[in-house]
């Protein structure tokens, strides 16, 4: 069974999935890691974000290996950890900026498809439920009012010690909201039979049991 789950960034979709992979025992993957591990890999040689053939060049060197752990990816390039180290801002606006190439999405989509292949899965990301499991089981739309993700995304960011402005964090969701949606290729956007859940008012846990629900009557 594939559980799918797309939405913007800050909708809860990372924290829900993870969950969810815990509960039924199934594997995990972020997709967004994939971009942001291209998005990283590129700033670092100093590559041109908006050139894409060199972005592909990248791709068909560089080694990536994910390791799903208990509900988490450990994800490494080229033989260095970088689980961590790409979870700023910089690095997911990177990513957004990389997975607007059409060549860039290609070479990265049998990757992710591998996964499916292999066993249960709960997935997320931006077009998990529209382009790269289009016949997933579940196919969940999680969205969220950008005010929202945006205190979300504070309070992350205050539990690991960085202090940012509330606005400097809106501006950032929605510039990457814009690039995400208006892209040519594979845009933000719920498949016609995904569930949207809105989650501006709800608590993780609520999330996930809605999912759940919906998982239960799939089966
Ligand atoms: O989910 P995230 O914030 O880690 O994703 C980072 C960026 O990667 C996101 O802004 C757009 C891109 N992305 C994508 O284009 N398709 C996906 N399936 C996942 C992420």
């Amino acid at each position: 069974m594939i559980i799918a789950i797309d939405g913007p960034a800050g909708s809860g979709k990372s924290t829900v999935a993870k969950i969810i992979a815990q509960r039924l025992g199934f594997l995990y993957l972020d997709t967004g890691a994939i971009y942001r591990a291209v998005g990283y890999l590129a700033l670092k040689k100093g590559i041109d974000l908006e050139d894409e053939k060199a972005l592909v060049n990248l791709i068909r060197q560089m080694e990536l290996t994910i390791t799903p752990e208990k509900g988490h990816q450990k994800i490494a390039v080229n033989g260095e950890d970088i689980t961590e180290k790409i979870r700023t801002e910089e690095i997911g606006m990177a990513a957004s900026t990389v997975s607007k190439h059409p060549e860039v999405r290609k070479a990265l989509l049998e990757l992710q498809r591998d996964f499916g292949r292999r066993c249960n899965l709960v997935t997320e990301g931006r077009d998990t439920t529209t382009v790269v499991f289009p016949n997933a089981e579940v196919k969940i739309f999680l969205t969220a009012s950008p005010e929202v993700r945006a205190e979300r995304r504070l309070k992350e960011l205050k539990e690991k010690g960085i202090e940012k402005s509330y606005e400097e964090v809106l501006n950032a969701i929605i510039k990457r909201d814009r690039q995400d949606t208006e892209r040519a290729v594979a845009p933000l956007k719920p498949a016609e039979d995904a569930v949207i859940i809105d989650t501006s008012g709800m608590s993780i846990e609520e999330v996930v049991e809605e999912i759940l629900k919906i998982v239960e009557k799939a089966e």
